[in-house]
């Protein structure tokens, strides 16, 4: 029970890595709030795990805003754990391809949104002087794939964001860490191969030294171990569950 007591929001949880942090958080006793566009989804894991759902969208202020009162009316209080998981691509095409209406949805889902939570939660963290912040990046954001291009970029931001936000908010008792997955088995995989075909798994797989996708079980316990306790002296990492891509 690394997370007893503790409380969560995890964006995203509606579906993937999202759903599996959700998971094993609450199997680590924490009390989750999944937070996603997609309210069906959300509901779904939501009773799947017994756990609280909110509507959010990450990339709008006026959402995230609506996101902290719910956690308010729920936990009594701004969260212990605030996990940064939403996120999307543009599909894979040359650079100079993709549209500008798809880099603002990816840039605005990706990065803005890390920007909005923490405007809207940071506050009430330094007050109370402790708060686990976890952004999911991407091992893209280390080590770009071709044709992915702004989506590469957008995870290097987060990477970036992590380490700024972990020396300014450390005073304030404040941890920041990320964690870059390797591709992994959720819905969001079709989107980076383009098209799922036993070939192009082939290929994705042969970067992967440990043979096999990531899980969202893999995340979720990573992510458990950043936020717990037992990592209180760890912060501005940005971790690769990546089965050895990066090497
Ligand atoms: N799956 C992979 O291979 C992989 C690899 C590296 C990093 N990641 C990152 O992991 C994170 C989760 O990805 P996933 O694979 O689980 O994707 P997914 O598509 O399975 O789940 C993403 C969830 O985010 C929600 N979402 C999208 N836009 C949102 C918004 N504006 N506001 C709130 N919720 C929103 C979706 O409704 C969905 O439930 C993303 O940040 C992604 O970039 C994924």
């Amino acid at each position: 029970m690394q997370l007893h007591g503790k409380t969560a929001i995890v964006t995203g949880g509606g579906s993937g890595f999202g759903a599996g942090i959700a998971k094993i958080f609450v199997e680590q006793g924490a009390k989750v709030l999944i937070a996603d566009i997609n309210l069906d989804a959300a509901r779904e894991i939501a009773k799947e795990l017994g756990c609280d759902y909110a509507e959010t969208n990450v990339a709008d202020s006026s959402s995230v805003a609506a996101l902290a009162e719910t956690a308010d009316a729920q936990f009594g209080s701004a969260p212990d754990i605030l996990v940064n998981n939403a996120g999307i691509t543009h599909l894979p095409k040359p650079m100079e391809d993709v549209s500008e209406d798809e880099f603002d949805r990816v840039l605005n889902v990706n990065a803005k949104s890390v920007f909005l939570t923490t405007k809207t939660f940071v506050p009430a963290f330094k007050v109370r002087g402790s708060g686990a912040i976890l952004n999911i990046a991407s091992t893209a954001g280390v080590s770009p794939r071709p044709r992915l291009n702004w989506y590469n970029a957008s995870k290097g931001w987060m990477i970036t964001a992590t380490k700024a936000m972990a020396v300014e908010l450390a005073p304030f008792g404040i941890r920041v860490n990320a964690i870059n997955p390797v591709a992994g088995e959720t819905p969001l995989l079709k989107s980076f191969m383009g098209e799922d075909t036993p070939e192009i798994r082939a290929k994705f797989l042969s970067t992967i030294p440990l043979g096999r996708f990531s899980t969202p079980e893999d995340m979720g316990n990573a992510a458990a171990f950043l936020c717990s306790d037992a990592a209180s002296m760890i912060t501005g990492v940005a971790m690769e569950v990546d089965g050895g891509r990066c090497i």
